[in-house]
């Protein structure tokens, strides 16, 4: 391990980018998709980062070029001090011990010809100097730790229900002792019921081994209990990140920033009908990373800047065309690639929109987005 002062992240990651190649058009040119399109993120030791935002934005493709599971285009991933995308394959394999993942499907992920027994010891094989016995006595010690009977070792992923299937992947992925996590979506495939057992057992072991995670969900309920920084997600980059409390506090969201976060929360449904907050369904939907739009990605579905060009002189707005619709914007949304900046009275709270960029002096809350 290299020594780290305590402050430092355990996972940093600056510019990230991760570019997949698909074949377009009747000539099948190769043409980009910029699923990843240029990520900050840092993770402390015992952390919880949630990343949230909608479908194709990204979320799973920076979990598994972190850990190296796909190449990334460029940027930088640093883990425990050490640059993960300048290692040679066979140390990222002893690195990787200490990195694992939890898949969103746990019918898929598990090997249906693979006893629960020769799951869990898989990675134990390939990442532990461990003799048979112990290999044996360490898979019997985690399936008690995600709450699964000894007695099941011989047993296939069929004979268990998704919630149990869900812990034989949870016991395969804590079976090499990792310091770090990626939870990809993992309780979004179990029923309401088991959801809450699974962040539970999930939440446990965090304090018990002080693991840190990096949390992908579509769900801001299951963030809200679970993280301690939420980031948003839109096309491939982070719109705005913050503690939880800033992103999903119960003051009538009024620090938020970015009209994407607010249009994300809006869009999940309320379970009281006495709640201030109105559900809103997000209109349209994410545009296509090969061919992303102009400056801000979010111009074309934005609430603020239709708002703002309505009341400023048409020098600074102009038309697009969107879902067939012609709409006034305004200029900068679709000439500046917004970044992603701190607001002014919280370092850690940042967001990129450059119209709320543009008002910081005022710090007027995105309510009227
Ligand atoms: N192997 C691939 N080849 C080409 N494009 C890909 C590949 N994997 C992902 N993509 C594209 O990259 C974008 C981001 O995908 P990703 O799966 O990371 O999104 P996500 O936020 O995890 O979505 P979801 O919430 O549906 O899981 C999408 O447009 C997706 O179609
Ligand atoms: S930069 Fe413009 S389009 Fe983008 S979120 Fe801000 S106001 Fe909306
Ligand atoms: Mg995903």
């Amino acid at each position: 391990m290299i020594d780290q002062p305590e402050n430092n992240p355990l996972l940093r990651v600056r510019s990230l980018k991760t570019y997949f190649s698909t074949r377009r058009g009747w000539l099948g040119r190769s043409v980009p998709v910029k699923a990843v399109d240029g990520v900050d993120l840092d993770v402390t030791r015992g952390q919880t980062v949630g990343l949230v935002g909608e479908s194709g934005s990204g979320k799973t493709t920076v979990g598994r070029t972190v850990l190296r599971l796909i190449p990334a285009e460029a940027g930088e991933v640093t883990f425990d001090g050490e640059d993960l995308l300048g290692v040679s394959g066979s140390r990222m394999r002893q690195i990787r011990r200490r990195m694992q993942m939890i898949f969103q499907d746990p019918v898929s992920s598990l090997d249906p010809r693979m006893t629960v027994g020769g799951i869990v010891d898989e990675p134990l094989k390939v990442h532990m100097s461990l003799s048979r016995q112990q290999r044996r006595n360490r898979i019997g010690e985690m399936l008690e730790r995600v709450g699964l009977a000894d007695r099941y070792i011989n047993r296939y992923p069929h004979e268990f229900s998704g919630g149990q299937r869900q812990r034989i992947g949870i016991a395969r992925a804590l079976a090499t002792e990792p310091d770090f996590i990626v939870c990809d979506e993992p309780v979004s495939a179990l029923d309401v019921s088991i959801q809450a057992q699974i962040l539970n057992l999930l939440a446990d072991l965090q304090k018990d081994m002080g693991l840190s995670y990096l949390f992908i969900a579509h769900n801001l309920a299951v963030v809200e209990h679970f993280a301690d920084i939420v980031a948003v997600m839109y096309l491939g980059r982070i719109v705005e990140i913050a503690s939880k409390h800033v992103i999903l506090g119960g003051d009538g969201y009024k620090q938020l920033k970015h009209p994407y976060t607010h249009a994300l929360i809006r869009s999940v449904p309320i379970a009281d009908p006495t709640a201030e907050r109105q559900h809103e369904q997000l209109p349209g939907e994410v545009p296509s990373p090969i061919n992303p739009p102009r400056g801000c990605a979010f111009h074309p579905r934005c609430p603020l800047t239709r708002a703002r060009a309505a009341e400023v002189g048409n020098g600074e707005t102009m038309e697009i065309t969107t879902r067939g619709e012609t709409v006034r914007v305004c200029r900068a949304c679709v000439e500046i690639t917004p970044q992603l900046k701190p607001t002014g009275t919280d370092p850690a709270h940042k967001h990129a929109c450059t119209l709320r960029q543009q008002d910081s002096k005022s710090d007027a809350p995105a309510q009227e987005a």
